[in-house]
């Protein structure tokens, strides 16, 4: 049987936004285009495609060339973090958005769906598009870079260098004042973000959701640092993190539960136990995934967005675009959504390389390089 040719195709940004969604979008209709298939630019993620009238925009190759959205943060495609609700259809239930979907496909006459999200929106996406019964190819982004089966996501390399730079600013300020500075960062419940941070930035400790910790093992750390000479001490912590005993920290904050204040209770926690620190913490939130994306980002989203394209035009539907060795490998969408979050790996090179250069991780084995 003959394959029908794709006419048409969409493609749309769901869940939080980050740095380098903009270069999937260019590449996925820069490539459609030499195939002589139409974009369309869905907004606000499924919220377009929900909602009456539809939202969305045809995408042609002028609309990059006469502005560089490729060079700004953010989704020119708009986005939708809860990933499944259309602003206007909140009282709908899960069946009907998803029969909305299926008659929005059929009537913009959509041949395949290129989505760019994280984890929970791509579940969603991938569950729309199979009873829409419309081939679909996901391409992962998130700064806290726990996409399964990829090494990186998109945004992650532009927020790791955030972070980086910010240590760079705080360990300055730090050795001036003789301070403790501590950076929490973003990451949900992995720490790829701050273990990466803490080892391209020289942090004395890193405090991760993977490995527990002790408030003990820290003053000791801080203590070690004077005793060899050093009047200052960077500490880099994930948002994740629990508190020694386990707990998570956590407050109810607007619509749900969100991490609350890793840093702040750090460095409260130091206070009680000494004054012979003076700490200050910087919560760096948002800005991690803000800002002109780099380099790293920008590559692989455009090899995502082009070999998305490509399968899409082959034929093939539920996968996701993965990075894997340099090279971008496509991993069945129904293998990704049925494994868990990707970790910091305890055994891998990261973690042996801090224990190696003396960091306080937590209370894990001093296993080294
Ligand atoms: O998943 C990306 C992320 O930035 C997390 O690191 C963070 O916990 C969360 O999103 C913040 O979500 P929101 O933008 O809804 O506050």
């Amino acid at each position: 049987m003959t394959r029908k040719k794709m006419k048409r195709i969409a493609v749309l940004t769901t869940g939080g936004d980050c740095s380098g969604l903009n270069s999937v979008i260019r590449s996925v209709v820069i490539s459609a285009t030499e195939l002589g298939i139409e974009v369309l630019g869905i907004r606000n993620a499924s919220d377009g495609l929900l909602s009456d009238p539809y939202q969305y925009e045809v995408l042609s190759v002028k609309k990059f060339v006469n502005f560089p959205y490729e060079r700004m943060g953010g989704t020119m495609l708009g986005t939708n973090s809860s990933s499944a609700g259309a602003a206007g259809s909140k009282n709908v239930d899960d069946k009907q958005k998803i029969k909305i979907f299926a008659k929005a496909v059929k009537a913009l006459k959509i041949d395949g769906i290129v989505t760019v999200g994280g984890d929970g929106g791509t579940s969603i996406m991938a569950e729309y598009c199979t009873k829409a019964g419309v081939p679909m190819i996901a391409v992962p982004k998130t700064i806290d870079n726990d996409t399964p089966y990829t090494e990186q996501a998109v945004g992650f390399a532009t927020a790791r260098e955030i972070c980086v730079e910010a240590l760079d600013r705080l360990d300055t300020t730090a050795a001036s004042h003789h301070r403790v500075m501590i950076l929490e960062v973003m990451g949900r419940s992995a720490g790829h973000i701050a273990l990466h941070t803490a080892i391209a930035g020289g942090a004395d400790i890193c405090l991760i959701p993977e490995v527990r910790y002790s408030y003990k093992g820290v003053i000791k750390k801080l203590e070690s640092v004077r005793k060899a000479g050093g009047k200052h001490s960077l500490i880099v912590v994930a948002e994740g993190i629990k508190t020694e005993d386990g707990k998570p920290l956590v407050a109810q904050k607007g619509d749900g539960l969100r991490y609350a204040g890793a840093g702040d209770f750090l460095q409260e926690r130091i206070n009680s136990m000494t004054n012979a620190f003076v700490v200050r913490t910087t919560v760096l939130g948002h800005v991690q995934r803000g800002g002109t994306p780099y380099a790293l980002d920008r590559l692989i989203a455009t090899c995502f967005g082009a070999k998305a394209v490509q399968m899409l035009s082959e034929g093939k539907s539920y996968y996701m675009t993965t990075w894997q060795g340099n090279k971008v490998v496509p991993v069945p969408l129904d293998k990704v959504v049925k494994t868990s979050t990707s970790k910091v790996d305890i055994k891998g090179d990261f973690v042996k390389t801090a224990l190696s250069l003396g960091m306080y991780i937590g209370d894990v084995k001093p296993v080294r390089c």
